[in-house]
């Protein structure tokens, strides 16, 4: 069931030169803006001004980078984000907490690229290769579907997931299934044709497209992709486009970023297990997007539903530890990850 006919060279294998013009052009100070490319698609870039690529660098050469990102952030926790976090989870929890408003499914267990920051590269990635089972995946489903449940379903998470030829049926009975539920795709977009293209995107509400590559080029998939859409304005508003770096530094991730060093603990609590679930191929749910591992295992949607691991004690002691401390849970203790919700999807900002 793995879909193999791909290209795994992620970043070396373009025939587009990045074409944006700057064209309502909006910087902001996190490194992240906008872009329109000819045809009208909107690209998000990420840190790819030339200016901070060379500060970067050059910060990084000196062995100053994550220093200076450790300290702005740790600011940035003390004076806004700390109380943003607070009163996001306050309000979260101040009667019952809601169920999950964000799941995010993994039907196969890998991915083809090799992005130094992250945890699940192919060269770092100890897992092996494992599909999900169909009937684990129609479980989750119908479970979904019994809890009337309109959130949003994502159906990725520490993987590539057009490696999975059964992607396609399982976007088609998710939708079938979940008609008001907000479906997505996070994809390195190396994978994709147009054929698959076609067969995934009347079943998605988003399909997202990470291009990771340090000389700013696009995939030749990706650019297939680009150019077909070229004259079929219904896509453009599901399908993101988005010019990043393969060797960028990030987020720690749970610690677990081979590109990134030891951190002081940040003060400040996380709406990760507040707001997400996150199914791994054999029905584990780890703590977090970020536990690609499941070392925070909080329990396995097999043998019970989803809505029981999500009300659990042992999922509430996790966020009662989060909430008094990142030290209190190891891998948090050694993650800079700080998520404000309203920066993240359409479905969460509805929900605060
Ligand atoms: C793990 S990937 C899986 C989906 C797909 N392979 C992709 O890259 O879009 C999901 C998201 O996690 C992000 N990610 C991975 N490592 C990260 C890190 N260290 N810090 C921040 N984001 C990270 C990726 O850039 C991507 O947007
Ligand atoms: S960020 Fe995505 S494409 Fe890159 S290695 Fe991780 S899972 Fe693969
Ligand atoms: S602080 Fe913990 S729960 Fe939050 S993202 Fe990091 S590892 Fe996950």
């Amino acid at each position: 069931m793995l879909d193999k006919d791909h290209n795994n060279n992620i970043g070396h294998n373009s025939l587009l030169d990045n074409n944006s013009k700057n064209k309502d052009l909006k910087t902001t100070k996190r490194g992240f803006f906008v872009d329109y490319n000819k045809e009208g698609f909107r690209i998000d870039h990420y840190n790819t001004t030339p200016l901070r690529r060379v500060i970067r660098k050059g910060l990084i050469k000196l062995g100053l980078f994550e220093y200076i990102k450790n300290v702005k952030k740790r600011l940035m926790v003390k004076y806004v984000w700390k109380k943003q976090v607070k009163n996001i989870i306050d309000k979260l929890t101040e009667t019952k907490l809601p169920l999950f408003d964000t799941i995010s499914i993994e039907t196969f267990s890998k991915c083809n690229g090799g992005c130094s920051f992250c945890p699940v590269n192919k060269f770092d990635d100890p897992r092996s290769d494992v599909l999900m089972s169909e009937s684990l995946f129609k479980k989750v489903i119908l479970n979904l579907y019994d809890l009337n449940y309109k959130g949003q379903v994502i159906l990725s998470l520490n993987n590539e997931p057009f490696l999975d030829k059964r992607i396609y049926d399982f976007a088609k009975m998710a939708r079938a299934y979940l008609p008001d539920a907000y479906i997505s795709i996070l994809t390195n977009g190396t994978p994709l044709n147009i054929e698959r293209f076609e067969k995934i995107i009347d079943n998605v509400d988003e399909l997202l497209i990470d291009n990771y590559n340090d000389n700013l080029e696009w995939h030749k998939n990706v650019k297939t992709i680009m150019e077909y859409m070229s004259d079929k304005e219904i896509y453009k508003d599901k399908v993101k486009f988005r010019m990043r770096l393969e060797n960028d530094v990030l987020d720690t991730r749970a610690g677990q970023a081979n590109n990134r060093g030891w951190i002081k603990t940040l003060d400040i609590s996380c709406v990760y297990p507040f707001l997400g679930i996150n199914i791994q191929v054999n029905g584990d749910v780890a703590l977090c997007c970020n536990d690609a591992l499941a070392k925070e295992l909080v329990g396995n949607v097999v043998n019970k539903n989803l809505e029981d691991v999500w009300f659990s004690k042992k999922y509430f002691d996790y966020r009662n530890k989060i909430n008094s401390s990142r030290k209190l849970v190891p891998i948090c203790e050694g993650c800079d990850t700080v998520d404000i919700p309203r920066r993240i999807s359409k479905a969460k900002v509805a929900r605060i």
